[in-house]
């Protein structure tokens, strides 16, 4: 076991995939030291990853820990940061709008919403690729199913950022206030002016013991299903792209039968996937993983991007093969916390970067877009801009 400082590894961020095949070498558990961390445990072997995703002995309430001091609020009171069976009781309210079945009457709107972003991205011959398509998409979708139109996109663009790749400790303290205050304004207008939407359906909604969410957790809903049904899939779909235009031999293959889409976006999700750590994760008592035995009230993360790369799971795991069996990659997540909007992301995904393909034969990279501009932190991986030409 290696204790690796982050702070030493500068190019970690651009490319962590030679850190983690290192780590991997010597052994499936590490420990970080990273801004505002002692240490952090990394779980980068992907049988032991699934195997932690799973397991009840990894706590996912923060209250656990004794390692972690984050400025907690109401959007804390959210079902990821839960264990059953407070988390069986918020996911059983919300699954049913995200099973396959319920998500595939979206597919109609998700084409549209794209088309109408390609035609006004394409007359310019040039465009920040996150900007016009991977942002907006995800975003206009889950605000109207959520049933905030007209949600202030920059401003919770802002607040959101400041949450999941935050720039500093200060920087996601302010941004937690700032975006549990905004909820609950939020919420309090739709309270007033109740629609035929998600959120409306969850204010009005009681639980298999006739209860009804509490103020706190209707924020904690409103602030799990907006930032992880657009912080996610944007990457997915920029990450996506990036991974094609740097395969040429893999977007021919792509091109010449769109049919491909489906295993496309699931290797895209186990190449580069848009969630690099699962959220942290608190042993409620000694855990052991092979040799090493983690203490209890430790702050643990599952290194998912590592998993999806280990060579025991995926021969050849460095190389991007959109005709490889990917299913069974980790970037959803696993067990009770796996991902409630993966049937939606993969719908988002494969319209968006198929309609992408065909409207731009020409797709490249721009070469005045200047370097990539890496999302900071472990959770997130992405690229704040992609610019591109056709
Ligand atoms: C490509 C896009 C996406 C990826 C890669 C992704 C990834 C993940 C992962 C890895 C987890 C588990 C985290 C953990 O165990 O620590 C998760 C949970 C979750 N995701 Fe996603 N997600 C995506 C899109 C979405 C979308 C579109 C929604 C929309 C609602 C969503 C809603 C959720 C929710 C509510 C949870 C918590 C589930 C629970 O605790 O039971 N995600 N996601």
């Amino acid at each position: 076991m290696a204790m690796v400082d982050l702070r030493e590894a500068h190019d970690f961020t651009a490319n962590p995939y030679p850190y983690y095949a290192k780590m991997r070498a010597e052994g499936p558990v590490h420990t970080l030291r990273a801004e505002g961390f002692d240490r952090i445990w990394l779980i980068v072997g992907y049988e032991e990853a699934r195997a932690a995703l799973a397991d009840q002995r990894f706590s996912k309430d923060w209250r656990t820990g004794d390692t972690w001091s984050a400025s907690a609020g109401s959007i804390n009171a959210n079902m990821l940061e839960m264990d059953a069976p407070r988390h069986t009781r918020l996911r059983k309210l919300v699954a049913r709008e995200f099973t396959a079945r319920r998500v595939e009457a979206l597919r109609p709107r998700v084409q549209q919403v794209t088309d109408q972003l390609l035609d006004a991205m394409l007359p310019a011959g040039r465009a920040d690729l996150v900007d016009a398509l991977a942002f907006p998409l995800p975003m206009t979708v889950i605000c109207e199913l959520i049933g905030v139109p007209d949600l202030d996109r920059d401003a919770f663009r802002l607040m959101s950022g400041g949450i999941v790749a935050p720039s500093s400790a200060e920087q996601e303290g302010e941004a937690v206030r700032a975006m549990g205050a905004y909820l609950v304004e939020l919420i309090e207008d739709k309270r007033r002016a109740p629609g035929q939407d998600l959120m409306s359906a969850l204010i009005e909604a009681r639980d298999d013991g006739g209860d009804r969410l509490s103020p706190d957790e209707l924020v904690g809903m409103a602030f799990l299903l907006l930032v992880a049904g657009h912080e996610t899939t944007v990457n997915l779909i920029s990450n996506g792209v990036r991974a094609l235009l740097d395969h040429p031999e893999q977007l021919s293959l792509l091109r010449a039968d769109p049919g491909l889409i489906d295993g496309a976006v699931e290797e895209m999700l186990r190449y580069d996937g848009p969630v690099e750590t699962a959220t942290f994760r608190f042993t409620r008592e000694p855990v052991r993983i092979g040799p090493t035995v983690i203490p209890a009230g430790e702050a643990v993360l599952v290194a998912l991007a590592s998993a999806d790369r280990d060579p025991v799971r995926y021969p050849e795991p460095d190389a991007f093969d959109i005709r490889r069996e990917a299913r069974g990659h980790l970037a959803f997540g696993h067990g009770i916390h796996f991902c409630l909007g993966a049937p939606l992301a993969r719908i988002e995904g494969r319209i968006a970067i198929r309609t992408l393909l065909e409207r731009c034969p020409e797709l490249a990279r721009d070469p005045e877009g200047g370097k990539p501009d890496w999302l900071p932190g472990l959770l997130m991986r992405g690229v704040r801009r992609l610019p591109v030409r056709w």
